[in-house]
């Protein structure tokens, strides 16, 4: 290991217990998307601490930093998550949530712990730092359209010529990381649908039009879209979540309101879907003399990870922690408005692994078990540090 990452990787363990306390309080003060006011002055304050500059932003929460070092340069960012989700918290750890019905059980919590620490070790290095660092503390991953669009209407990454993210990831090992070249998360499309029918007396069924039974139809037909529709080499799922609809045994229902999300691998699949989604919803109401009215919004686009980000935080990750340690992070149709960044400059999003069964550290993401390994900061923040200080100075580290 050289000097550089050497110093790197010795200031990041020597800001690990510090990292843990932010950690466990961010832990134990969960709150939902764009409601991350306690969240949002906490950052600031510990941001403050660590002789950031704020930048200016007109959002109730979410932060941007910078720190600026001691020669001009790019700008490089890095991005956390702040939202919480609405999970009651069933770890029983010490620092469980104290947030009844709302829980850190998507791990956001360990990505601030991450790149507050980032911030904290690089504060201490601006003779190194040949550009600018910012920090982008983002509300709302969790709920879309996402808190990543208003913060780039706010300047987010106005001159960002790199952007590295990160999200912890219990299938993989604490220190391990994941990553993937190219799409690696789905774009996300979420619409509502109401189905109006006409509505009678059960056993009348040619007086009136059964909402519930051409709700049925319509449902079934989604999944012909997938199967019949889209080119079978281009992932795609649709899912209706919710559906809503009647009130009585005998009474037919007047309307049926459905949920659903759908899911495409290429940005142009997923253009393609809302039409057929609506067609298909029109085409089956009207064969039954129903009415669908049908709503989409605004979702996140495609995940596509530059190769040459890749290629700074594999190179990166080996210098500081040695060969062998890094895992392809599989093809999901999970979505994560971090697309948003990357339309606009290249960058990457690397997985944290966080598994440790010793601990219990081996539930999956959104489950009321859910929990990270705190060893694994370590490995975050040197790799985002020495990302950020790669990609500023080019070939130099
Ligand atoms: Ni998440």
């Amino acid at each position: 290991m050289d000097a550089l990452h050497n110093h790197i990787l010795g200031a990041a363990r020597r800001w690990f217990r510090k990292q843990v306390a932010w950690r466990r309080y961010l832990h134990q003060h969960p709150e939902l998307s764009f409601g991350e006011f306690k969240t949002t002055s906490y950052l600031r304050k510990t941001v403050r601490s660590l002789g950031l500059e704020l930048m200016p932003l007109k959002m109730d929460t979410g932060l941007l930093a910078q720190l600026k070092g001691d020669r001009s340069g790019p700008t490089v960012a890095m991005r956390t998550d702040i939202d919480a989700l609405p999970i009651a918290e069933r770890t029983g750890l010490r620092y469980r949530s104290k947030v009844e019905g709302c829980m850190h059980a998507c791990g956001h919590d360990m990505h601030m712990a991450v790149v507050l620490g980032a911030a904290a070790v690089l504060s201490e290095m601006r003779d190194k730092i040949p550009g600018t660092v910012r920090f982008i503390f983002q509300p709302a991953e969790e709920s879309p359209p996402g808190g990543a669009l208003p913060l780039i209407e706010n300047g987010a990454m106005d001159g960002v010529s790199m952007i590295f993210g990160l999200h912890v990831d219990p299938s993989v090992p604490t220190g391990k990381i994941g990553l993937r070249d190219g799409v690696t998360m789905a774009s996300v499309i979420d619409f509502d649908i109401v189905i109006q029918g006409r509505g009678g007396h059960a056993a009348r069924p040619h007086d009136a039009v059964d909402a519930i039974v051409t709700a049925g139809e319509f449902i079934q037909a989604l999944q012909t879209i997938v199967a019949r529709e889209i080119d079978p080499v281009s992932p795609v799922a649709i899912t209706i979540g919710r559906i809503e609809g009647g009130g009585a045994r005998n009474v037919i229902a007047e309307s049926v309101k459905l949920k659903g999300t759908a899911r495409a691998l290429s940005d142009k699949t997923a253009r393609e879907l809302p039409k057929r989604i609506k067609r298909t919803a029109k085409a089956i109401c009207r064969a039954r003399g129903a009415k669908a009215e049908v709503t989409f919004f605004l979702g996140y686009p495609v995940l596509d990870n530059h190769p040459t980000a890749n290629e700074i935080l594999r190179k990166n990750f080996s210098a500081l922690f040695g060969r062998g340690k890094i895992v392809q992070t599989p093809l999901v149709l999970g979505g994560e408005d971090f697309a948003r960044y990357l339309q606009l400059a290249p960058g990457a999003m690397f997985r944290l692994g966080c598994r440790n069964p010793k601990i219990g550290a081996v539930q999956p993401w959104h489950s009321s078990n859910f929990m990270a390994d705190e060893k694994a900061l370590v490995y975050g923040t040197a790799l985002l540090c020495a990302a950020a200080l790669d990609s500023l100075v080019g070939d130099s580290l």
